[in-house]
């Protein structure tokens, strides 16, 4: 690796990180002025949280296309490995970021009731219990796959491989999860999106398995 790419993994991450920080610390700021009652009556919250569930769908469906598109080796020869791995490591870690933001920012809205422990445990709030649970899935699967990212050498390559396949359960967990709940699923402009996006996804997948039987059988 060159001393260029040593470089700028170096400076990927220190944005990451500082994203990814800023997030949370906002989270955990707006989170506590809503949860403590100081906010009182607003639904800024509300849009607060739909705003960035969109932002970390987005990021996610990133995140799975990158992989995609490394896995299936498209445009290897435009882009380099080591820094396609951490784009693909650094969308997922922004799209936690914002999930766990769209959550956490939850618990200052006084329409919905969402207490910390039903925005971390799936199917122990109220509201919608098996379509918020989706999401949640899809945030607890997405953390799980960071971490294993660090994990790689220790628990080996085909197993964090295998575990890998949990990115999928992810995103159409999260995509269930969004169509099914959102408040905005009816605009037309959404809808596209979402169809977009998902269409996008079936069409990598299946290009991905083609290629890796064609693989196997030359
Ligand atoms: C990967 C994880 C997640 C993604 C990508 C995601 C994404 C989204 C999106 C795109 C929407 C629709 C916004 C709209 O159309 O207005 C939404 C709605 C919602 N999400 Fe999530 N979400 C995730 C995790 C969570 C978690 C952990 C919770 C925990 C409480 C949650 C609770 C909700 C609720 C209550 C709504 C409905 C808001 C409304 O009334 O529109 N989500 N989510």
């Amino acid at each position: 690796m060159t001393t260029t790419e040593l470089d700028n993994r170096g400076l990927a991450g220190v944005v990451l990180g500082a994203l990814v920080g800023l997030s949370l610390a906002v989270a955990g700021f707006i989170a506590g002025v809503g949860a403590s009652g100081l906010a009182g009556e607003t639904t800024s919250f509300w849009y607060l949280s739909r705003a960035a569930g969109l932002v970390a769908y987005a990021l996610l469906w990133g995140s799975v296309v990158w992989g995609l598109l490394l896995s299936s080796k498209i445009g290897q020869a435009a882009l380099r490995p080591p820094l396609t791995l951490d784009a693909h490591q650094f969308l997922s870690n922004v799209a936690i970021g914002f999930a766990a933001f769209h959550g956490l920012v939850l618990m200052g809205d006084r329409y919905l009731s969402f207490p910390l422990q039903a925005v971390l445990v799936p199917f122990a709030g109220s509201y919608k219990p098996v379509l918020v649970a989706a999401g949640q899935i899809g945030l607890w699967l997405s953390l799980l796959l960071s971490i294993s990212f660090v994990l790689r050498r220790r628990i080996g390559q085909r197993r964090w491989r295998q575990l890998h396949m949990l990115g999928f359960v992810a995103y159409w967990a999260a995509l269930l999860h969004s169509v099914l709940i959102g408040s905005d699923s009816h605009a037309p402009w959404l809808q596209a999106f979402y169809l977009a996006t998902a269409g996008g996804v079936l069409f990598l997948t299946f290009y991905r398995i083609l290629a890796f039987r064609q693989r196997a059988t030359a």
